[in-house]
């Protein structure tokens, strides 16, 4: 392969999730694909990432603090930004990576309100560049399998949807305990995880949102809540807490290698505390949401999730006019450090069921007059039973052809932002949002 083949590529905002961008560039796709340089406001966590770079076998690349962003792109002469800082400052990352003349690679959500969403549609018309968002769950083989089932026909047309998507307490509180924990910084969970959820639908049926209903509210996490349960554990956050030892809601941070080197030595920068008590003040994002939302093409979703259920995954449904399709998948084992989630004392059978990646999917088709029957999906080597490695493989090497068109970009990033931008505005004016007026595409 030339040299000339090989894009340069910088990232943005280098915690925990960046490791899954830079780890791919240094070691599968080396030959297509060269990291020259990484950002961040925060040196402690450039650097952490510079000593991972140098185990996975790379070198260590220049770094610049989030003022030098122009400087980066300029002197590593860039051609793609990879941005994976908080949710709030994606729009404004992407929309000058653009106007440096590169084109941008963005974690989900892509924006988190309309007025962002607005600005990034502009930039990229005013440019003539491209945000691409990365839409992991579209690559996951059940997720895949579902769009190729609903495409061929096989149920018609659809008419309604049915998605029941529970959060565990390990991951659910984990949207607590760090930046996520204000709406101002994530959107809120509708915004920052059940984007995933709306984009899914959007693929699944090949449409695009229209109106959005939504009630919700903060039921569990937070402190009012927790007095009124009776929780004993109040304090600000679990480091250096008595009272965290025995809470099964707190994390160590100064117990988990990473953990303690990402966040807990670099916390003298910037103040960012990785570990809030979720019992603790200062929540204003929802746990809980109910939500109805209606499509282009005329097909409804009502919508369930919270986020302190006993077990992680999802129960869909979908209604068409030749029969129905259900999903059942069972996630799970989220823990905030990556370490194993213990097993222990559980059977071989409920040990294959409850933990482990996607641990269990099933998908049943019932036909309107005929025999209801199991499809089979075929799962692959790596994260997201096989989807991540594809994904991949689809960004950083380019795109075989794709019959399922999985490649998401403002368009797609944008219908799903708007369909949570619908549930933040619906649920502060008590209406439904047609939320298609809410920009200009
Ligand atoms: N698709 C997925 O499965 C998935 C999984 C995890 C995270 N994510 C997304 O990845 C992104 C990062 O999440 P994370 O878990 O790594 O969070 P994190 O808190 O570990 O890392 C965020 C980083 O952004 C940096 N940052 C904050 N403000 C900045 C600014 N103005 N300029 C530059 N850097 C800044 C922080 O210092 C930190 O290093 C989020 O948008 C999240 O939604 C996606």
């Amino acid at each position: 392969m030339s040299e000339q083949a090989v894009k340069r590529y910088v990232i943005v905002g280098m915690g925990v999730r960046s490791a899954f961008y830079y780890q791919a560039i240094i070691q599968k796709h080396k030959d297509v694909a060269k990291l020259v340089g990484i950002c961040d406001t925060n040196q402690t966590r450039m650097n952490a990432a510079n000593d991972r770079i140098e185990e996975l076998g790379g070198e260590r690349v220049p770094t610049y603090k989030a003022e030098d962003f122009d400087k980066m792109v300029q002197e590593q002469k860039a051609d793609v930004v990879i941005v994976t800082t908080i949710d709030k400052f994606h729009h404004t990352y992407c929309i000058r990576a653009m106007e440096l003349g590169c084109d941008a690679i963005t974690e989900k959500p892509m924006t988190i309100d309309e007025e962002k969403l607005q600005a990034m549609i502009d930039a990229e018309k005013r440019t003539g560049k491209q945000i691409r968002v990365l839409f992991n769950y579209r690559y996951a083989p059940h997720h895949t399998k579902v769009r190729e089932l609903i495409a061929s026909g096989l149920i018609g047309d659809i008419s309604t949807v049915h998605m029941d998507w529970i959060l565990d307490c390990a991951h659910g509180s984990d949207f607590m305990r760090r930046w996520h924990r204000e709406k101002a910084n994530s959107g809120g969970i509708q915004m920052h995880k059940s984007i995933h959820h709306f984009d899914l639908v959007h693929f699944w049926l090949g449409t695009e949102p229209e109106m959005v209903y939504c009630l919700g509210g903060l039921k569990f996490y937070g402190r009012e809540n927790a007095i009124k349960r009776g929780e004993k554990n109040l304090g600000e956050r679990y480091l250096g807490n008595e009272d965290a030892k025995d809470d099964p809601f707190a994390i160590h941070i100064d117990k988990n290698a990473q953990l303690k080197k990402l966040y807990l030595e670099a916390e003298h920068e910037d103040g960012y505390i990785r570990d809030r008590n979720c019992f603790a003040d200062g929540i204003t994002i929802e746990d809980t949401l109910s939500m109805i939302i209606k499509y282009k093409d005329g097909a409804v979703m009502t919508y369930n999730t919270y986020a302190f259920a006993p077990w992680e995954g999802y129960r869909c449904t979908f209604n068409g006019t030749k029969g129905r399709i259900e999903i059942n998948v069972t996630e799970g084992g989220y823990s905030a450090g990556g370490e194993a989630v213990t097993k222990h004392g559980l059977t071989d059978l409920e040990k294959n069921y409850i933990q482990g990646g996607v641990e269990q999917t099933t998908i049943v088709v019932y036909p309107l007059w005929d025999k209801p029957y199991v499809v089979d999906v075929v799962k692959g080597e790596g994260g997201h039973g096989g989807g991540d490695p594809v994904l991949l493989e689809d960004v950083l090497v380019g795109a075989k052809k794709d019959d399922f068109k999985r490649a998401a970009f403002i368009r797609d990033g944008g219908n799903a932002v708007l369909v949570a931008c619908g549930a933040n505005k619906s649920m502060a004016t008590g209406l439904p949002v047609n939320v298609q007026e809410l920009v200009k595409w």
